[in-house]
């Protein structure tokens, strides 16, 4: 099982794809996309749970969708307000690339429990078990010989608290709080603790 999809099916999921300015890195993030939709075992990247608990109401797509979104708003203000500058291809790039590794780390369970959303019902793959999230965007991403490929790699590796390394970038700040920023939302409108509220440094 795979999605069939093409790179304007990408495009009509993620439009803010197109305002990456450098073209072999527009076009990487896509063939990255179309990549995974060939390798996972879903059907519509519309279906898959953002996560398996507490946001699992809310769907991958959205989530994403809801990261690009909070990043940019927040590179606006901070560059209208404060002139900080921020690298939009690549603060763009590692929305869109963060959390690609989901839709291996998560197969259907026609059986599960429903979501409470338009997410269908999910169980870890054997993937999901054993591949500390986010490693599998990294590997795509210097697989392809992307544009400012370690600067990515960096995005997308430290967004996560799963990984032993932390932002260094603004871009990176960015992307990680847009990613709990979305991510609250979801947790809050199921009824859990935010990440807000459970925040340890390390
Ligand atoms: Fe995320």
């Amino acid at each position: 099982m795979s999605i069939q999809i093409d790179a304007d099916g990408i495009r009509q999921l993620f439009p803010e794809v197109d305002q990456i300015q450098d073209q072999r890195l527009r076009d990487g993030v896509v063939e990255i996309w179309l990549e995974v939709a060939a390798e996972t075992a879903w059907e519509r990247f519309e279906d898959i749970p953002k996560n398996l608990t507490l946001e699992k109401h809310m769907t991958l797509t959205g989530h994403i969708q809801g990261v690009i979104r909070m990043a940019l708003a927040m590179a606006d203000i901070a560059e209208d307000l404060h002139g900080i500058a921020v690298d939009r291809d690549l603060l763009i790039a590692s929305c869109l690339l963060h959390d690609i590794s989901k839709p291996l780390e998560c197969e259907a369970d026609p059986g599960g429990p429903p979501g409470g959303g338009s997410a269908l019902p999910a169980k870890k793959t054997e993937f999901g078990e054993k591949i500390q999230h986010g490693v599998y965007g990294a590997h795509k991403i210097w697989e392809k010989n992307l544009p400012k490929a370690t600067e990515l790699v960096h995005l997308v590796i430290t967004h996560t608290r799963a990984s032993n390394t932390r932002s260094a970038s603004y871009e990176a700040s960015l992307l990680f709080y847009a990613d709990w920023g979305d991510s609250d939302a979801g947790i809050v409108m199921g009824g859990g603790k935010p990440f807000g509220a459970r925040w340890v440094e390390g």
